[in-house]
């Protein structure tokens, strides 16, 4: 019997409607358009507005299109994973909340943060219990409000963030099309650069932190990018080593859209040219959770059955790594 490998047979994407532009943002802080897409490449972002709105709008939405696209019955669905930094709520599940939504009633389900990293590692462990044999189908969902948690009167992040959710799922493949390998590291000395400090376990909600907006998140972002270039392409590099995989073979890089820059550097030092290079930031900037499935929805139609796909992100924590998949349909 040949060995069951976990393959992406479905994908679905929701963004907001709103639009955010940097014409808009020039408002709000003291920045411009020039700047902006001069040094991350970003245009504009969507934004969920609506108050009582949170991250699980943005996966039930991906999710529904991901289950009308594909035609499959959501009781079929035997695990959902919300892969999210921004859950609704701190206790309640918001995987529990969006399997019940979609109706996803035979299914269990969690949330998984790893920051920008989440969905990077929600596919390993989706794969993982597909190889193992244990479940027949996986719905993996990256989704992220990051407005949510952002500062509109920080330039420094404002003008990254966006609102978005990507969906995939994972099914058994025997033709060894899909998931090939992993290279996941993290290292929590880098907690300082990146974080939320207020609201969690460590320092309490006060009225003095929401004054001063110690609860929004925070990134020294020169410190960010230097770890985010050389990491991603330092991960990417060894996936690529390790499976004997020249830059001809690569058919597409899928990196995490946090900037332009990095991106570039990332397919610069893997000699990729840009034809290759899985590119949307320009539209939703960085949607943390979502930007690898959103990758996949803009670009399914011209993606091939065998392509290989090199996948690589980094994000707060620090937390990194890529992963080498073979695309298993052709739309
Ligand atoms: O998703 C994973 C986590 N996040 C990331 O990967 C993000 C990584 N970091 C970055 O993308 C970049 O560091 C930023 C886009 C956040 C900032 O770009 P930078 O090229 O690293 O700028 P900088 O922080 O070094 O600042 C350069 C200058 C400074 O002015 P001076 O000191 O040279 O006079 C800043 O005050 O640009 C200024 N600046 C701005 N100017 C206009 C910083 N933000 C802005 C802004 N508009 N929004």
């Amino acid at each position: 019997m040949s060995k069951i490998s976990a393959a992406i047979t479905a994908v679905g994407a929701y963004l907001p409607e709103y639009v955010l532009t940097n014409q808009i943002l020039e408002t709000m802080v003291d920045t411009n358009d020039e700047w902006i897409t001069s040094r991350t490449g970003i245009k504009e972002r969507r934004i969920l507005k609506d108050e009582g709105k949170g991250t699980s709008f943005l996966a039930i939405k991906a999710a529904k299109d991901l289950i009308s696209k594909r035609n499959i019955d959501p009781k079929d669905i035997e695990l959902v994973i919300v892969a999210t930094a921004t859950p609704d709520m701190k206790a309640a599940s918001t995987a529990a909340y969006t399997a019940f939504e979609i109706g996803a009633t035979n299914a269990f389900s969690f949330d998984m943060d790893a920051a920008c990293s989440s969905f990077l590692y929600g596919m390993s462990v989706a794969a993982s219990y597909i190889e193992s044999g244990r479940y027949k189908n996986v719905l993996l969902i990256g989704a992220d409000k990051m407005s949510s948690i952002v500062n509109y009167k920080d330039r420094a992040t404002c003008i990254i963030f966006g609102d978005g959710a990507g969906a995939v799922l994972f099914e058994p493949n025997e033709e060894n099309l899909g998931l090939q390998d992993e290279y996941l590291r993290s290292d929590g000395s880098g907690r300082p650069f990146l974080q939320a400090t207020y609201g969690g376990s460590s320092y309490a909600l006060t009225p003095e932190v929401l004054e001063s907006g110690g609860h929004y998140a925070f990134q020294e972002g020169r410190t960010v990018f230097k770890n985010a270039v050389f990491n991603m392409a330092d991960a990417a590099i060894k996936i690529l080593e390790r499976n004997k995989l020249t830059n001809n073979d690569v058919d597409w890089l899928v990196a995490h859209q946090a900037n332009k820059r990095i991106i570039d550097a990332t397919a610069n030092k893997m000699e990729l040219e840009d034809s290759k290079v899985m590119m949307n930031i320009e539209k939703y900037g960085n949607t943390t959770s979502a930007t690898l499935p959103l990758l996949l929805n803009d670009y399914e139609a011209n993606l091939k059955k065998g392509d290989n796909l090199i996948f690589a992100a980094f994000g707060g924590g620090f937390n990194w790594g890529s992963i080498y998949l073979k695309w298993a349909y052709n739309s």
